[in-house]
C-alpha cells in the first residue's frame, strides 16, 4: 500500500503542502472568510484574500494564525481540512501529516495545530519544529554533530535555532517579522501624507522597493491609498531611504534576538556557526539587505536559502524520510513523545 504522506507549513501568511515524489503541490493564503449573518464560512484561501479590504459590513477576513500560532481554532481547522482535501482528492487514503511548528510552542498551541491535522483526516500526526524543517527544507544535513544556525523570518514570527545532531539545541522567537515590517510603513505613509494605505499596498512597496542596508539614494516606489482629509485617491513616492531609516527598528529585534541565541550558544556549536554561514529561510529573508545587515552587525557570514518561502514545506515532507532515525526534532502527537 503506498504511504501517503504530507508535510504541511502552516503559517501565519500562506499555508504549503508538500507531497513525496510530487513536491509543492499547494500554496495558499492562510485566510478564510465568514458570512456573520449566516454563521459559515464562504470563502478560502486565494478568493479569500480577494476579498480583503472589499468585503460587505457583514462578512469578515480572518487570518486564523497571528504571530505564527493559531489564533481561531475553528477557522484553522476548517482551513486544513480544506486545503488537505484538496490535495488528497478522491483518494480514500487517509494522509499521514508532519506539520510544522514554531519552537517554544505551548502545549495549547501545539495541541491546537494537532486538532486542525487530525480533523483535517489524518491518520498519524507528527510535529516538526519548524526552524529544523527549515534547515532540512534548505538541505543540510542536520544529522551531523555540526551546529546550523538557522533564522526563519516568516510573516508573524522569526524563529531563530542552532540545529546539530538532528535536533534543536537552543532556539528563541519573536513576533517581529514580516508583517512588522508591512505595519511599519502604513504607520509611516499615513503620518506623512495623511494617507490610509492597504496592507497589501504597503507590502507590495516593501518588496518593490524596500532595503535596509546601504539604500541606493535614486531609488523611489509608489503607493496608493485614500486621503484621509479629501477622502480621495492619491498616489504618493516614497524613498528607499526614508524605507531603509523606517525598517532599522524592527530589523534590529531580529537581530537582538538572533545575537541572544549566539550568546547562550556553547563554544564548540558557536565555532560551527561562524565558521559556516548562518542560513536566512522564510519570505521576510527576502527583504533586500537583512542578510547584509545580519552580517555587519554580528560579523557572521550570512546566506540566504533559494526558495526561501518553501523551505519549512519541503523539511515537513522530508522529515518522514528521518522519522525512524533518532530524530529530536520531530514529536509524535499521539504520544507526545520525541522520535
Ligand atoms: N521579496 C520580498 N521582500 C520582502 N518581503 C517579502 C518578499 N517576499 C515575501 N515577503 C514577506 O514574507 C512574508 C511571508 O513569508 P512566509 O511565507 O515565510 O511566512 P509564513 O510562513 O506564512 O509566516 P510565519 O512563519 O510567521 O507563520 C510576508 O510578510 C511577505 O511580505
Ligand atoms: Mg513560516
Amino acid at each position: 500500500m503506498e504511504n501517503f504522506d504530507i508535510g504541511i507549513d502552516l503559517g501565519t501568511d500562506s499555508t504549503i503542502i508538500y507531497f513525496g515524489s510530487k513536491g509543492i503541490v499547494l500554496r495558499e493564503p492562510s485566510v478564510v472568510a465568514v458570512d456573520n449573518s449566516k454563521k459559515r464560512v464562504i470563502a478560502h484561501g486565494k478568493e479569500a484574500q480577494q476579498m480583503l479590504g472589499r468585503a460587505a459590513p457583514h462578512i469578515s477576513v480572518i487570518h486564523p494564525l497571528r504571530g505564527g500560532v493559531i489564533s481561531d481554532y475553528v477557522l484553522a481547522e476548517y482551513m486544513v481540512r480544506a486545503y488537505v482535501r484538496k490535495v488528497c482528492g478522491s483518494r480514500m487514503l487517509r494522509p499521514r501529516i508532519a506539520i510544522s511548528v514554531p519552537s517554544g510552542v505551548t502545549d495549547v498551541e501545539a495541541r491546537a495545530v494537532i486538532e486542525a491535522a487530525m480533523g483535517a483526516g489524518a491518520r498519524h500526526v507528527f510535529l516538526v519544529e519548524e526552524p529544523l524543517a527549515a534547515a532540512i527544507g534548505a538541505g543540510v544535513n542536520t544529522k551531523r554533530p555540526v551546529g546550523t544556525m538557522v533564522v526563519d523570518i516568516g510573516a508573524g514570527a522569526t524563529n531563530v535555532a542552532v540545529v546539530s545532531l538532528g535536533g534543536i539545541a537552543l532556539s528563541d522567537h519573536c513576533t517581529t517579522a514580516g508583517n512588522t515590517f508591512d505595519e511599519k510603513i502604513m504607520r509611516y505613509v499615513e503620518r506623512k501624507s495623511t494617507l490610509l494605505i492597504s496592507q497589501r499596498e504597503a507590502e507590495a512597496l516593501k518588496r518593490s522597493t524596500a532595503s535596509v542596508f546601504a539604500p541606493d539614494p535614486d531609488a523611489m516606489g509608489q503607493v496608493r491609498g485614500k486621503n484621509m482629509v479629501s477622502g480621495l485617491p492619491q498616489e504618493i513616492s516614497v524613498s528607499q531611504v526614508e524605507l531603509c531609516r523606517l525598517l532599522q527598528d524592527p530589523v534590529r529585534d531580529i537581530v537582538r534576538v538572533i545575537r541572544n541565541v549566539m550568546e547562550l550558544t556553547p563554544p564548540e556549536l558557536l565555532a560551527d556557526v561562524q565558521k559556516h554561514e548562518i542560513l536566512l529561510t522564510g519570505g521576510g529573508s527576502l527583504l533586500r539587505g537583512i542578510d547584509r545587515l545580519i552580517a555587519e552587525e554580528l560579523t557572521v557570514p550570512v546566506k540566504v536559502s533559494s526558495n526561501p518561502q518553501d523551505c519549512v514545506a519541503i523539511g515537513t515532507g522530508r522529515a518522514f524520510s528521518l522519522i525512524y532515525e533518532g530524530n529530536r526534532g520531530l514529536v509524535d502527537a499521539q504520544t507526545y513523545q520525541h522520535i
